[in-house]
């Protein structure tokens, strides 16, 4: 047998080789999963040989005493694509219509949207291991790391018509000055900036938190629109505020949207999309069936929240959270500590069940509890395909930090129906 039949693609692209070929290097895996989805266009030539080098560090690792050349691993990669299956809950479309990277990708809430539309993922970067880790068991690539590097930068394709970022919001230290484009070096949106200069996209479409607007008493956002309009050459109409529960889910979350056009589309003008007439209830996408003792809050703990909401209150600070009637709408989702338990779901059924002693205390008779992870993903928008692989504290910070899908979903629409 030859050797490139003697190594699975299973072997090379799960766990077996995890410790010795990742730690390797940390190009490796993403350039194969990447290689392996862009094989038949023209963004495989910017993974190949990495992806080459990865195949050969397995190999090296199975036969150790085998002298194995590049070679005998682009043989045995190659061999791989006719193993390769795309058979992920969110494969690409068949038949791409427009190709997008996904920066700050998170768990890919902008590659649902912009795969639903027709659109070819060729790039994606998201640093973070446990929103990696869901990423991968939907879409089957592996985001490639840290975007600031100049090593992950250069396996950026050429060619693909939109870049999708929802970057972090930084402020830039310029003073008293209408910052520029080097102005802005050391934040992430010089780093978006600096690939939006190096690949001319036809159109780019940024999210951020509404608080941008306001950011630096607004000139945060008056520096990012100065770069991408004057130094750029873009045209960037004014970012619109859109609110998700406008677009079909029962959340109260607002974001900053920004789209631009490269100048040779010609684009002039460009209409955000409009509110649906569409209202979608909590219980619309509430649970049928929910483990009391893992979500339902004990009696103890519903009363330590209530004390430290009185609390923060009395001092004037903005802790609260938010018991979510069937009918209402839950507002922004926030991550991190107590705030996990911002949105807080009252749940009757909790009658028929019994406390045991998973639970320290009994559980509250109200029926309050936590919403499960499901839930959280229905809350932005996430179809029920969408895996979780990952433990529920880290899904809740990952749907927490995502996108609404429908409303990026939307507004991409009106994107594409001006550059296609
Ligand atoms: C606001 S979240 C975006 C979430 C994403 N839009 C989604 O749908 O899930 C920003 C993401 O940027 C990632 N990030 C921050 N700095 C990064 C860097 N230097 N390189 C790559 N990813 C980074 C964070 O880990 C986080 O997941």
């Amino acid at each position: 047998m030859k050797l490139r039949e003697k190594i699975s693609l299973e072997e090379v692209c799960g766990q077996t080789f995890k410790i010795r070929v990742v730690e390797a290097s940390e190009y490796g895996k993403a350039a194969f999963t990447h290689y392996l989805h862009n094989n038949q266009n023209d963004a495989a030539q910017f993974y190949r040989k990495e992806a080459i080098q990865h195949v050969k560090r397995a190999l090296e690792y199975k036969y150790p005493n085998d002298d194995i050349s590049s070679i005998e691993a682009e043989e045995a990669l190659h061999y791989m694509l006719f193993d390769f299956k795309k058979d992920v809950p969110f494969p690409e479309p068949a038949k791409p219509k427009f190709e997008f990277i996904d920066l700050f990708a998170g768990i890919g809430g902008f590659r649902i949207a912009m795969q639903s539309l027709g659109g070819k993922c060729v790039f994606t970067s998201e640093w973070d291991e446990q929103a990696k880790k869901t990423y991968e068991a939907n879409f089957g690539e592996v985001p490639f790391g840290d975007i600031t590097k100049e090593e992950t930068k250069k396996f950026i394709p050429d060619g693909f018509d939109v870049l999708c970022a929802g970057f972090p919001c930084q402020a830039f230290s310029i003073a008293g000055k209408r910052g520029g484009f080097e102005d802005t070096r050391g934040t992430l949106f010089f780093d978006v900036a600096d690939i939006i200069k190096r690949k001319q996209p036809k159109a780019i479409f940024l999210e951020n938190v509404k608080g941008l607007r306001n950011h630096d008493r607004g000139k945060t956002l008056e520096t990012i629109l100065n770069v991408l309009r004057n130094d750029l050459g873009y045209f960037v109409p004014e970012p619109q505020i859109i609110n998700a529960k406008d677009f079909g889910v029962p959340q109260n979350r607002e974001r900053i949207f920004i789209v631009g056009f490269h100048e040779g589309t010609n684009v002039s003008e460009f209409e955000y999309p409009k509110p649906l007439d569409k209202k979608v209830k909590f219980e619309d996408i509430k649970e049928k069936k929910v483990p009391p003792t893992k979500f339902f809050l004990s009696t103890q703990y519903l009363q330590t929240l209530h004390n430290h909401k009185a609390r923060h209150e009395s001092k004037g600070n903005g802790f609260g959270f938010e018991i979510i009637p069937d009918t209402g709408i839950a507002n922004a989702v926030v991550c991190g500590g107590m705030g996990r338990e911002r949105n807080l779901v009252i749940d009757k059924r909790i009658k028929d069940f019994t406390p045991t002693t998973h639970i320290k205390g009994e559980v509250n008779r109200e029926g309050i509890r936590k919403m499960t992870p499901r839930e959280w993903a229905r809350l932005q928008g996430f179809p029920d395909s969408f895996l979780i692989p990952v433990a529920d504290a880290s899904a809740y910070k990952q749907f927490g930090n995502s996108v609404a899908v429908p409303a990026i979903q939307a507004t991409a629409a009106k994107i594409l129906e001006t550059i296609l």
